[in-house]
């Protein structure tokens, strides 16, 4: 049995996470793909309830680095009942968020640094990464009014514009390695799919 493939996808808030994963999942479902889509915090029934805290608005005296390490409890629970599982078994597994988000949200937004997160990173996960990582850009403006516009902000949307300029420039600099593909999110909803559909076939024809 081949091993399946692991792609996440990232961004920060309001930049159209789940329509394009959407449509990530059914491009690989139309070349025969069987797909697992999961998400973080989250993922478990643990991790779902971990998640159910860390969005809590009522937690406000929550340090950082007890949400760094409830983030990295949800996914070292994440990993080996559901990812790593589902990878052996061939499945393709999209992710909405992993790793990703903690160097850009605890280690950027939050101002832990990403030497903090990498040596949880490396304690936890070892050398676990993803296959492929898409991170969807826009600015901050445009992507925390469409976040908030139909859903009360949780915890997280409930931060600053300064908080998720850190979010958003952490993901830009990761994204400079082999591994991530970003898409300008900002551009019609049309375009951005043609944007993703080419990144998702050419690393199907890359494997
Ligand atoms: P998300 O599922 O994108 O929320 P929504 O469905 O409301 O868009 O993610 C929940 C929040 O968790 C998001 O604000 C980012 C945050 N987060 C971290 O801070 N660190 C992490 O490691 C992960 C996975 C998420």
């Amino acid at each position: 049995m081949t091993q399946g493939r692991f792609i996440t996808i990232e961004g920060v808030e309001g930049v159209g996470k789940s329509t394009n994963i959407a449509l990530v999942k059914s491009l690989l479902e139309a070349r025969g793909y069987e797909v697992l889509l999961t998400r973080e915090p989250g993922g478990t029934p643990t991790g779902e309830r971990i998640r159910e805290i860390l969005l809590d608005k009522d937690e406000q005296a929550m340090t950082a680095m007890t949400e760094l390490l409830l983030v990295f409890a949800a996914r070292s629970q994440h990993v080996s009942q559901v990812i790593m599982p589902a990878l052996a078994a061939g499945q393709w597994v999209i992710s909405d968020r992993f790793t990703d988000s903690s160097y850009a949200y605890q280690g950027g937004g939050r101002e832990l640094g990403i030497e903090t997160v990498a040596a949880l990173d490396a304690q936890v996960l070892a050398d676990f990464r993803p296959d492929l990582t898409i991170v969807l850009d826009v600015d901050i403006a445009t992507g925390l009014e469409r976040a908030t516009r139909e859903a009360e902000a949780d915890r997280f949307e409930s931060e600053q514009t300064s908080f998720f300029q850190r979010v958003r420039e952490t993901f830009l600099t990761l994204a400079e390695a082999d591994r991530y593909r970003v898409i300008d999110a900002g551009q019609p909803i049309e375009k951005v799919q043609v944007d993703l559909t080419e990144v998702i076939v050419e690393f199907i024809g890359s494997h």
